[in-house]
């Protein structure tokens, strides 16, 4: 091949691997050895770091650990192509302070995001994401991302919800996508090796530390046990809960999540799912905030701004309150169109053509897309959409991202670390994936040099009852459409009755009607009896991944008897910080679900939206 024939593609492919590739020995030569420390006796395919899921945090996390330790095996497996991810889903910027001579400080930052939060953010910790995200800008800066720049060739910012000051760094309205395709790019450059269509059925946990896991190789469908002497969990949120409503990809049916809860780990702040304020009013997908942010109005039925009634930011308001406010417009009859079909309008044609194409040019093309509607011309139809999950994973130390189980870690989306509390800002999403990313990939390249490997029993244990399961479930029979329409009824009962409004009645509802689900979902059988390409099982498997994150979240959601950021109970208005000051934790025990409570950690910022000092 000569040089001007090596493609992108060609570069991905040099990277993409197979578990064969992966050493079943620390003696075997194999472009994927170990480091000599450990012994891998049990004959299975192993790596030092595996990291599950491609969206930006996991890329960043064995960016990370291959920098920190360049002898270390990293492989990411991943359900799709590396750039198939929700990362790209954060369009408007990423957050952190380079500038201060306009008064804007990492505090002050950290005040904005503890405010946006509800006060149910770590305090602790957000101070220390604060910091870390200005240095992050630099570290993007200088791997080459392509930010958009302001005049004096700095990387350009904007105005985001809930912001006292310009510190949301972009790429036009792509900042997601181009940030992870520059991850994508610093991965295969640092030796990082993908394991493309592999979901990860179950993590393997022996003695409190993780063994391995199971991987299915969806083209083939063989299952697999995988060691590994670190697992990073970065497989993103769990938004698909919200099937018909939701501006996440496909995939994010919580599956990191979900296998987390199995392996004994907790699930933290299920109930805080963000609803962004303006997604295209057919199926969801997104409008960026970065149009409010550059300047757009949001318009009702009666031609009024009518943000200016609901908040003193009018449109930059938070998130959670903006989304409130349209539904509410929607509910008192000033909206447009029906039921799921309402919709008021976000306007951005007085910024004028020029502007949008120069900043904003994805929305358009999304306007276009999904509305038939050009916003240079006309104002377009929005609704609120499911976006974000702020709850996750339990971590128990920011610093390295490490979870109560030794050797799994975790970052990004599906990982709570409760910096955003009960409502993220827009912009600290893509932070978030970068920062946490980073200390994850640290935390494991460190802790992967002193450890051994576990036996694999346990793993090959769980990869024969998925093998089993497998021949169970796709057994020739059964009826696919019937699983379809169970994945639809579930995305709707959750919209209906633990969306942006929620009350105790509602949510008993769900609860019982997800018992109902369940029962059927344990019906399903799967008529294609072929292992390859049987994506109807990667659909069954998700599902029943979705259906656990919900009953968490519902079970959270009923026990939190207050309002706080996105969870809004009508019969119970107020935020109540005498009861409610403290993160919910759901287990799993004896299949069964468990909640109980920590305390939210204070560390010297106000509950009453009083700036620091
Ligand atoms: O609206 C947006 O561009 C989304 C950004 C984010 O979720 O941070």
């Amino acid at each position: 091949m000569n040089k001007q024939d090596f493609t992108r593609r060609d570069f991905l492919q040099a990277a993409c691997i197979g578990v064969g590739a992966l050493s079943v020995s620390t003696s075997s030569a194999n472009v994927l050895n170990s480091s000599k420390s450990d012994q891998n006796k049990s004959g299975l395919p192993s790596c030092d770091v595996l990291v599950i899921g491609s969206g930006g945090s996991g890329l960043r996390a064995a960016v990370a650990a291959r920098k920190q330790n360049p002898n270390l095996s990293v492989v990411v497996a991943t359900k799709m192509m590396p750039s198939r991810n929700a990362t790209c889903m954060a369009e408007g910027g990423i957050n952190g302070v380079t500038k201060f001579d306009d008064g804007d400080s990492y505090k002050l930052h950290a005040y904005d995001t503890i405010k946006g939060s509800a006060y149910l953010a770590d305090q602790d910790n957000v101070l220390k994401f604060c910091e870390l995200a200005g240095k992050t800008i630099a570290e993007l800066d200088y791997v080459g991302t392509l930010f958009s720049r302001s005049d004096d060739g700095k990387v350009a910012q904007r105005m985001m919800g809930g912001a006292s000051k310009r510190r949301c760094n972009f790429s036009a309205d792509k900042t997601g996508h181009i940030i992870m395709h520059s991850a994508l790019d610093d991965a295969i450059t640092n030796g990082v090796k993908f394991l493309v269509d592999h979901e990860m059925l179950d993590i393997g946990v022996k003695d409190g530390k993780v063994d391995g896991v199971v991987l299915r190789n969806i083209q083939t469908g063989d299952i697999t046990p995988v060691l590994c002497k670190v697992l990073v969990i970065a497989t993103g949120g769990y938004a698909r809960i919200y099937y018909n409503r939701t501006s996440n990809p496909y995939i994010t049916t919580g599956d990191g999540v979900a296998a987390a809860l199995r392996a004994g780990i907790g699930f933290m702040d299920p109930e805080m799912i963000q609803f962004h304020p303006t997604g295209v009013s057919n199926g969801g997908a997104l409008i960026t905030e970065a149009a409010r942010g550059e300047g757009g109005y949001l318009i009702n039925n009666k031609g009024e701004r009518f943000m200016k009634n609901y908040h003193e930011r009018a449109e930059l308001a938070p998130r959670d309150i903006v989304a409130r406010a349209i539904e509410t417009e929607i509910r008192e009859g000033r909206g447009y169109g029906e039921g799921m079909g309402a919709y008021v309008l976000v306007d951005v044609r007085h910024l004028g053509k020029e502007t949008i194409m120069k900043k904003l040019p994805k929305i358009r093309h999304t306007g276009l897309l999904f509305e038939d509607v050009d916003l240079v011309e006309k104002p377009v139809p929005i609704r609120p959409t499911a976006h974000y999950s702020m709850g996750g994973i339990e971590v128990v130390k920011f610093d390295d991202m490490s979870t109560k189980v030794a050797g799994i870690y975790t970052c990004g989306e599906a990982s709570c670390v409760s910096i955003h509390g009960a409502n993220r800002l827009g912009g600290n999403s893509l932070t978030d994936a970068m920062v946490t990313g980073k200390l994850a990939g640290d935390g494991a390249a460190i802790y992967a040099k002193d450890v051994s490997f576990g036996d694999g029993a346990i793993t090959s244990e769980l990869a024969q009852k998925w093998q089993a399961k497998f021949k169970e479930i796709a057994n020739g029979q059964g009826n696919v459409s019937y699983m379809y329409k169970l994945r639809e009824e579930l995305g709707k009962l959750n919209w209906d009755n633990m969306g942006i409004f929620r009350t105790g009645d509602k949510l008993q509802a769900l609860l019982k009607a997800l018992d109902d689900i369940e029962a059927r979902y344990n019906k399903i059988r799967i008529p294609d009896t072929n292992s390859v390409m049987n994506t109807a099982f990667t659909d069954y498997v998700e599902l029943g991944n979705m259906i656990l994150v919900s009953r968490a979240a519902c079970l959270a959601a009923i026990a939190r008897t207050e309002s706080r950021g996105a969870h809004t109970r009508e019969d119970y208005p107020k935020r109540d910080d005498v009861n409610f000051l403290k993160h919910s934790i759901v287990t799993l025990k004896d299949n069964k679900l468990e909640i109980s409570y920590r305390d939210v950690v204070l560390a010297g910022f106000s509950l009453d939206g009083r700036k620091p000092e």
